[in-house]
């Protein structure tokens, strides 16, 4: 299959008839990768079970791991989801568009296999005018994993899509490099209270500030029971170099690179601006942004991955972020990417 890259500008006029040509793949049952405001997506009609099943083939994900629905506005959840409550209102009313996704129990209008045969489903309104755009012209829930293939960085430029892709989807719609660069925030509203299964663009403080108390999900299951939900595995997002996480101080950081120079041929460096890392031909910088910057640096984080390991690298240091806002969703995704 030839995977067309539809290149958008940015002028509706140009834009319109791509976006067009896209929705129409989507609305014939084939597969289609747009940007969000977070990442690239990988859609298909929610609607159409044979279609999401594609998504699974192209990805190489597993069956048993769901897909987010996305739609164009909060009328559409009401129409995929059961038991809407004062707290899922004031979440939309606050959050919706945005990177925020919902678990809510789900109709049976969607279909079994984007849930992984679970009863709840995952939902958002994307902010992104062209995700918006798709949605609306498809004229159809659209489910969408991150369009990388499985365990791998997400994609945030529809290179990376390629990269990962090429050949076995019908199109990407390019709009550049995603805005903010790590994944919507996962919250399940089926507990009490809601349980944060993944953060990401909308921080668990601004969460908590709307609806009260939000339960994190460590604190609700012990080491060796099974994962309460799925998609959690461990390593994820994952740069085939080995990424070493090191505590975030100038001095650690250069050291740490020190070290990987003695066990590593070639060493990936993701440079916080104005810290210092050793002069070796065998050392790579990828010029992450100012530390402390979290929109800069969660933007960046899978671009620098990806980066530093089309150079190559074996290891790849990074300083790891702290538990707080969206520093807290950078932090997750690199000790997903570092775990072995
Ligand atoms: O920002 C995003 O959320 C991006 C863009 C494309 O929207 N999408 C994304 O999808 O990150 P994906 O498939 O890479 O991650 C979705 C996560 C998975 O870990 C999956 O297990 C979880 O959502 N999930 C989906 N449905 C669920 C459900 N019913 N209950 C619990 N977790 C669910
Ligand atoms: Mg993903």
């Amino acid at each position: 299959m030839l995977t067309q890259r539809l290149v958008l500008t940015g002028d509706e006029a140009h834009d319109l008839p791509l976006i067009q040509q896209a929705a129409a793949i989507i609305r014939a049952g084939g597969l289609v990768a747009f940007p969000t405001e977070t990442v690239y997506g990988l859609g298909a009609d929610a609607l159409n079970s044979e279609a999401v099943r594609r998504i699974f083939l192209a990805k190489g994900r597993p069956a048993w791991d769901p897909l987010i629905v996305h739609v164009d506005e909060p009328e559409a959840i009401r129409r995929y989801t059961r038991d809407y409550s004062v707290l899922t209102e004031q979440l939309i009313r606050a959050f919706m568009p945005g990177p925020l996704t919902l678990v809510l129990p789900k109709r049976a209008l969607i279909s079994e296999v984007v849930t992984a045969g679970r009863d709840t489903v995952a939902i958002r309104i994307p902010q992104h005018p062209v995700a918006r755009a798709l949605i609306r012209h498809s004229g159809t829930p659209i489910a969408a994993p991150s369009a990388n293939k499985f365990g791998r960085p997400s994609p945030t430029t529809a290179d990376h899509v390629l990269h990962d892709l090429n050949g076995e989807i019908e199109a990407v719609l390019d709009a550049g490099q995603t805005p903010m660069g790590v994944e919507s925030t996962i919250l399940d509203m089926t507990t009490q209270p809601p349980t944060l299964l993944r953060p990401g663009g909308v921080p668990k403080e601004a969460i908590e500030a709307v609806i009260g108390e939000v339960r994190l999900l460590r604190d609700s299951f012990a080491e060796n029971e099974p994962l309460p939900a799925p998609g959690l595995s461990a390593r994820h997002y994952a740069p085939k170099a080995k990424v070493v996480l090191c505590a975030p101080e100038p001095e650690q950081f250069y050291d740490t690179i020190r070290d990987a120079l003695e066990r590593y041929a070639f060493v990936g460096a993701m440079r916080p601006a104005g810290w210092h890392v050793p002069i070796a031909p065998r050392v790579r910088v990828f010029e992450w942004g100012d530390w402390g910057d979290w929109h800069t640096l969660a933007h960046r984080l899978f671009l620098g991955l990806r980066t530093l390991e089309r150079e190559q690298v074996h290891a790849i240091v990074c300083p790891l972020p702290p538990e707080e806002g969206l520093a807290r969703a950078v932090r997750d995704r690199l000790q997903r990417a570092a775990h072995e």
